[in-house]
């Protein structure tokens, strides 16, 4: 089935990255959020993000208004009820997630695809609350989604092969690559990234070396764009604790405990850029 019109549930960070790349590529994208104030929010950080592209002589003018002309905003999920694919990229919770995907599957056309971009949740747990689990996946980008040219596709043990071309072949025609893998808590990326993640916060807690230490140390010596502190921030402290709470919930393995400064942190409301403050503080430019 080709795929012709998409939906993306949530237009925060990652679901209003998802829309823009998705509206980039040609595809007719509805992107759905909550309110209209949160709409304009989102629709408005990719007018930006557009804008600085064009700014930069990165994207060329009529190919920004190609861009916003695929984009529709709106609060009604109804709304997504002819799209061939729906992507949600709503807040990680799963009772949230239990009844966006039960009422999608009602609204949607039986063929259509119905994908989560959770970064840690079960997508066999999502594809159970509809009666299509042949068609659920997941499709996991990462941030900053215009940026960032990996998907990783999800299949669960009852995603036909189908649906999982059919989402290969889209992810392809946004033009990111795509990794594919099993169902399994923080699939590839976050199995590997969120260790080294928490081992970082362990090492400064520890006093083995300084913050800017630490991150020069796998900028320089590694090749990595950005140290851990800085990307932990940057990701937002409290979903690399989320996400760490949930993969140690699965996996019982000290490697995916979160240390005990980081809890302190997303306690105390530094959850980095987001919140202005984490690891750095985020009011001056670049993060000092
Ligand atoms: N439009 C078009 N292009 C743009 C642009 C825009 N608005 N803004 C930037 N670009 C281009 C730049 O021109 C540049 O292109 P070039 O390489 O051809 O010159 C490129 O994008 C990089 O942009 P910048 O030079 O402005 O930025 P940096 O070089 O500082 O890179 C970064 C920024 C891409 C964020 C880089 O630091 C990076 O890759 N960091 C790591 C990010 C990462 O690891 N993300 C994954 C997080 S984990 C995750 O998301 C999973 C979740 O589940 C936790």
């Amino acid at each position: 089935m080709a795929i012709r019109k998409v939906g993306v549930i949530g237009c925060g960070l990652m679901g209003s990255g998802i829309a823009q790349v998705s509206a980039q590529a040609g595809f007719p994208t509805l992107v759905r959020e909550v309110s209209a104030n949160a709409l304009e929010k989102g629709l408005g950080s990719i007018r930006r993000f557009l804008q600085a592209g064009v700014d930069k002589g990165k994207l060329a003018a009529p190919e920004m208004e190609k861009t916003l002309a695929n984009l529709t905003g709106t609060t009604e999920l109804s709304a997504l009820a002819a799209c061939d694919l729906v992507i949600e990229a709503a807040t990680e919770n799963l009772a949230l997630k239990r009844e966006l995907f039960s009422s999608l599957d009602s609204l949607c056309a039986p063929q259509a695809i119905l994908a989560s971009n959770t970064s840690s949740l079960s997508i066999t747990e999502m594809a159970a609350f509809t009666k299509r689990p042949a068609r659920v996946v997941g499709l996991h980008f990462f941030n900053p989604v215009p940026l960032m040219k990996l998907v990783e596709v999800v299949r669960t043990v009852n995603t036909d092969a189908e649906a999982l071309a059919d989402a290969n072949a889209w992810v392809a025609a946004i033009g990111k690559t795509a990794v594919n893998c099993g169902d399994s808590t923080g699939f590839v990326v976050n199995r590997l990234l969120i260790p080294y993640m928490l081992d970082a916060v362990r090492v400064f807690e520890q006093g083995l070396a300084s913050r800017d230490d630490i991150d020069n140390a796998m900028r320089l010596g590694c090749g990595y764009p950005m140290g851990p502190l800085l990307l932990g921030d940057y990701v937002g402290l409290d979903t690399t604790y989320y996400i760490s709470e949930i993969m140690f919930d699965e996996f019982k393995e000290p490697r995916f405990a979160a240390p005990p400064l980081l809890k302190r942190m997303v306690l105390a409301g530094r959850h980095g850029r987001k919140t202005g403050r984490g690891f750095y503080d985020w009011s001056t430019n670049p993060p000092s």
